[in-house]
């Protein structure tokens, strides 16, 4: 599928909560929302702000788990429709959910612990959003980004939903850097909880919960979030499941250091 072609279906489907709701949940075969909530268990402190709520279902997790959530979403239409989220699932004030842009937060300096982005577009990768996320970071604070997610094709409908995937996304976004290597080897060694790959240095490996927590110390991915730039430090989490992987970066900012 073209670029083009690619921006106007997500652009009309974008328009529909229906839409948009099926487009993030059949095609992965349900996993979005798994997907989603693995920012749960990385929230720091007690106040966060998520970017691009879009349905606003993450925001009401948050909530639901003890968080003060607020949100800033770009479309009128989804931020309606992340506030019916909210007064569907009875969580949470209607006017914490702004109309606004990632690259101009209406709020004052260290307001927030954790700044959330899941499926993220474009702004991410603008430095102006990573400037603004920073300012409004308390000192110890963290950005978690949920860059992209991908099935492997285990079982008999996965496979399918691949190839979907490759189509309409491009073999790149589907095997990363990994294009020419066969997926399939990928799954049994995903089975078998394999070691060491590709000189790639594993750190803190967690498998708790039928995932396996990888952080990776040169992650193809993320690479373009200019964390850096505003001396935010950078983690690269990669998390399995027997189903899927999905790519996670953290930017954390330093504690202030005593003046004394
Ligand atoms: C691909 S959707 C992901 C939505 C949601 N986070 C999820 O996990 O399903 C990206 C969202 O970011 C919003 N968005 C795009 N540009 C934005 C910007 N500059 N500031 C805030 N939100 C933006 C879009 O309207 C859309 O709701």
């Amino acid at each position: 599928m073209t670029p083009l072609l690619r921006k106007w279906v997500f652009e009309t489907l974008y328009k529909n909560r229906y839409l948009y709701r099926f487009a993030s949940t059949v095609p992965f075969a349900g996993q979005w929302r798994v997907w989603q909530r693995l920012v749960l268990s990385r929230l720091t402190g007690h106040g966060a702000l998520e970017l691009g709520c879009r349905l606003g279902d993450l925001r009401a997790d948050m909530i639901a788990a003890g968080y003060a959530c607020r949100a800033v979403e770009h479309s009128s239409q989804m931020v309606a429709a992340a506030r019916d989220t909210l007064q569907r699932r009875k969580l949470g004030e209607k006017n914490w959910i702004l109309q606004g842009s990632a690259q101009h937060l209406p709020f004052s300096d260290a307001s927030f612990d954790t700044v959330v982005s899941t499926f993220p577009s474009e702004y991410i990768y603008d430095p102006n959003t990573i400037a603004e996320v920073e300012r409004v970071l308390r000192p110890g604070g963290r950005l978690i980004v949920i860059e992209g997610g991908n099935l492997l094709p285990v079982g008999f409908l996965q496979p399918v939903l691949v190839l979907l995937q490759m189509f309409v996304y491009g073999p790149s976004a589907v095997f990363g850097p990994r294009e020419h290597r066969n997926l399939n080897e990928e799954v049994a060694r995903n089975q078998q909880q394999e070691r060491l790959e590709d000189n790639r240095l594993y750190t803190n490996r967690d498998t708790s919960r039928g995932t396996t927590t990888d952080v990776l110390t040169d992650a193809w991915f993320g690479q373009h979030i200019p964390l850096e730039q505003f001396g935010l430090r950078r983690r690269s989490e990669r998390v399995r499941s027997r189903r899927w992987e999905v790519y996670i970066i953290i930017g954390e900012k330093a504690k202030e250091q005593n003046s004394a």
